[in-house]
């Protein structure tokens, strides 16, 4: 009896702080500067995802040696794998009311993905694409934490399975490596 009463009390405290605090809700009924936060870091997420999805059409091209079958087929699977992701972050952009980024010169100020070239040897190349996905997997687990505080469930779910995803990449890509 106690416990629901408490309830109902911290019910009203909510709803009378709802009302009186005036916010900006989007289109989507997300709150705006949420939305604003959320976007900021998709389009960081999406620079980094360009940057990385051009290194691996380098590694694809410019394999050589025994493994030249294995890694041009499975870069080539990654690439294309990459390139929905891209479309996907950039149309969530847009979804959530702002403008994606598009030039080659936001992408390269804003990634802490690197452009890569010349690289031929299949580790070197594999090493690069591991030290990728960690910089990709950090910042979708924070915009993950972010999502869920603005009951953004569209990119929570987004970036949930690009983790999960991206995770058993990792291990899979590791093992090849030996590791
Ligand atoms: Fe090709």
């Amino acid at each position: 009896m106690s416990t629901k009463k408490s309830n109902t009390a911290k019910v009203s405290i909510k709803s009378s702080v709802r009302k009186t605090v005036s916010r900006k809700v989007t289109s989507i009924g997300l709150d705006h500067t949420q939305s604003m936060e959320l976007t900021e870091k998709l389009n960081d997420l999406l620079a980094n995802y360009q940057i990385f999805y051009m290194n691996v059409r380098g590694f694809h091209w410019n394999i050589k040696g025994e493994k030249f079958f294995e890694l041009h087929l499975k870069f080539e699977e990654l690439y294309n794998n990459l390139v929905l992701k891209i479309d996907e972050v950039a149309e969530r952009i847009l979804t959530l009311g702002q403008t994606p980024l598009h030039g080659y010169d936001d992408y390269l100020s804003t990634a802490v993905v690197k452009p890569t070239k010349n690289i031929s040897e299949g580790k070197k190349a594999v090493q690069s694409i591991l030290d990728a996905f960690k910089v990709l997997i950090t910042k979708q687990r924070v915009l993950l934490d972010l999502s869920d505080v603005a009951d953004d469930e569209g990119t929570n779910a987004m970036m949930s399975d690009y983790i999960r995803e991206q995770e058993k990449l990792v291990w899979m890509y590791s093992s090849w490596m030996g590791n």
